[in-house]
This record gives structure tokens, sequence and C-alpha cells, in this order.
């Protein structure tokens, strides 16, 4: 037991796919794991065990930003000894190359959050994939033919920005997208010396404004999820 996860003892699988929306959790359990049990219902954040391939795993939802999933990362590894965690979420696109249903391997992930400065003050800490992951990951896309682009992206504290021209400054820097957790992730992996990799499909465009219809969204987010499933449970 921890503050905001009520598994018990042994119940979270080594393993941990970690997508911000509790019910994608569910969904996912339903979906690819056998077996399934739920293992987490405080505040609604639901999280499931099983296996895949008959290798144990669990899926955990976060909730959305930093300050949410940086508690149930937290917990997951201190608290339940969690060794390989892969975020699987949506992000926008910053890049015209990069177009809406493929999906990012977030290699490093920037961050315009204050959180990082708690801990190191005026220095700047590089965020970064574990290396083994995301080659997994890269390769199993290459092996399913699911369009894989692997750079850096933005973690950031807000979804509405105040000035919607704010993305070209990062895009110009060489960002693929942006999404709201993957900073926090790596950061704290890194800290505990555990695994993570961080996986997203392209929701919408802040350049082209293309967006996806929500049955579209399920069909990538189901190819990312194999994928996610691909790297995590590839020997290491
Ligand atoms: N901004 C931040 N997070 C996101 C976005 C976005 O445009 N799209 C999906 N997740």
């Amino acid at each position: 037991m921890s503050l905001h996860l009520n598994a018990a003892p042994g119940q979270i699988a080594p393993t941990v796919l970690l997508p911000g929306d509790p019910l994608r959790a569910q969904h996912i359990a339903q979906t690819f794991f056998e077996n399934p049990v739920q293992h987490n219902s405080v505040r609604g954040m639901l999280g499931f065990t099983g296996s895949y391939k008959g290798q144990a795993v669990s899926v955990q939802g976060t909730g959305m930003g930093m300050a949410s999933a940086g508690i149930y990362i937290h917990e997951l590894i201190h608290g339940y000894g969690a060794q390989t965690l892969i975020r699987v979420g949506t992000c926008g696109s910053y890049h015209e190359g990069v177009q809406v249903r493929d999906l990012i391997l977030a290699q490093a992930a920037c961050t315009d959050s204050n959180i990082n400065n708690l801990r190191f003050g005026a220095s700047n800490y590089a965020p970064i994939a574990d290396f083994g992951l995301l080659l997994g990951a890269y390769q199993s896309a290459k092996a399913r033919g699911v369009s894989a682009h692997v750079g850096n992206i933005l973690s950031s504290d807000t979804f509405y920005q105040d000035d919607p021209d704010r993305y070209k400054l990062w895009a110009q820097f060489g960002l693929l997208g942006v999404e709201m957790e993957a900073a926090q992730l790596y950061t704290l992996a890194a800290k505990f010396g555990v695994r993570a990799l961080t996986v997203l499909t392209v929701s919408d465009h802040l350049v082209t404004r293309q967006a996806t219809s929500a049955d579209e969204r399920q069909q990538t987010f189901d190819q990312m999820v194999e994928v996610a499933l691909d790297a995590a449970l590839a020997p290491v």
C-alpha cells in the first residue's frame, strides 16, 4: 500500500504501462492482458495486473500533467518495485513531417515545468529515455509497419497556451511534439535507477491544425500499446 495506490504488496508487476487516462488503463487490461485483475481504485485512477504472452505486466493510469503522474510513478517504483515503466499517451505534433496517427518515441524530454528546478536549482537536467527500450520500440514499430519518429519532445505544464505561436521556438530547436508527463517519468526513473520510455501517438497537429477522430485515436492507440508491450517485455 502507498498513499495513492491500494494494491497489495507484490500485486503490481515489475513492468508497468502508464496511460494518462484511467479508462485507457482499463481498455489496455481488457484488450491485451490475460487474466487482468484490478489492483487500484483510489481516486478512480484505475490500475490492473495481468499477463501478456505469458509475462506479468501491469497498467496504471497517471492522470494528466507531471504533478499527478509524478505521484504514481514515484509510488510504483519506490513502493512497489517497478523496474520498467512505459508511458503510452497522445501528443501534439510540432513538425510537418510528423503526421497525425504517427508514433513519436521520445528520446528526450524538455520541459517548461518548474518541478526539476525544485531539484536542481539553476542547473538543468536532461531527462532521457532508456536506450534499450527505445531501440526495442523502434524495432517493433518497423516490424509492424508503423510510422515512428525518434526525437526530442516538450513536456509542458499547460495544455492551453496563452501564446498560440509559442510552439515555434521549440520546433525551431528540433522538438517533434508536445505532451505533459515524459520529463518527470524520465527524471524519476533516473533517480531510482530504473528503465523508462514514452511512446506517443500524434492526436493533433499544431502546424497543420489536423486532428484525429475518436475512432482513429483508438486504432492508433492500440498499435502503440503493442509496440510498447513488445519493447517492455523483450529480453534485456
Ligand atoms: N499539448 C499538450 N499535450 C497534448 C497535446 C497538446 O497539444 N495533444 C495531446 N497531448
